[in-house]
């Protein structure tokens, strides 16, 4: 059974192997990942599917799959990724571009935080980074309540982001 909670608009639940197509065309859209490290695969994808799963399973958290209430369909991914340290855990969100600027990335990113909150108490800081050419992705996370703490050099990026933090 997977887990789920939900906003107003959007339902959010744990991945699931017939997710593959639908998040193919956003973990593999050039677009979408034009700031998070460019486009994966089918099967990277299928892989990243099962770690989330995992990480689920192992945790209590992970990267969910973001559907519309009103017709089900799946319109993004939004969720944490574990950091080095146990206490920590990263924000991350991607939408498909049919539903940018509608507020769904705001509303399923205050829902993860609020959910992380209510069940786990041992993550003591959500933390984020952004491309600076990236905009959007910083309203969303001042929108949220988050912090800018200044310029961070990221290896899996490559380059400097602007990171946040929420305590
Ligand atoms: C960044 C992203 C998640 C924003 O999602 P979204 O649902 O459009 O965000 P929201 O609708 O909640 O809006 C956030 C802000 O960005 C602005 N915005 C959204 N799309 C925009 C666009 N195409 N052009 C200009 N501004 C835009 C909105 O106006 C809003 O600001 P406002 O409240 O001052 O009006 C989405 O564009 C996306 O998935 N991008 C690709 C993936 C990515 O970069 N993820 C972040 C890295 S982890």
């Amino acid at each position: 059974m997977p887990y789920f909670f939900e906003t107003k608009q959007l339902t959010l639940r744990t991945m699931q192997a017939e997710d593959l197509e639908d998040i193919t065309l956003i973990w593999g859209d050039t677009q979408v990942m034009q700031y998070s490290g460019g486009p994966s695969t089918t099967e990277k994808i299928s892989r990243s599917i099962e770690s989330y799963q995992r990480l689920y399973e192992e945790k209590g958290y992970s990267v969910y799959t973001v559907l519309l209430k009103e017709n089900s369909r799946i319109i993004g991914v939004c969720g944490f990724n574990p950091s080095d340290n146990e206490n920590e855990a990263e924000l991350i969100y991607h939408l498909h571009p049919n539903y940018w600027g509608k507020g769904y990335a705001t509303e399923a990113a205050s829902a993860c935080v609020k959910d992380l909150k209510d069940r786990k108490s041992d993550i003591k800081k959500i933390k984020a980074s952004v491309d600076p050419n990236n905009p959007s992705s910083s309203k969303v996370l001042s929108k949220i309540g988050m912090t800018a703490k200044g310029m961070k050099w990221f290896d899996d990026t490559q380059q400097e982001e602007l990171y946040y933090e929420l305590e």
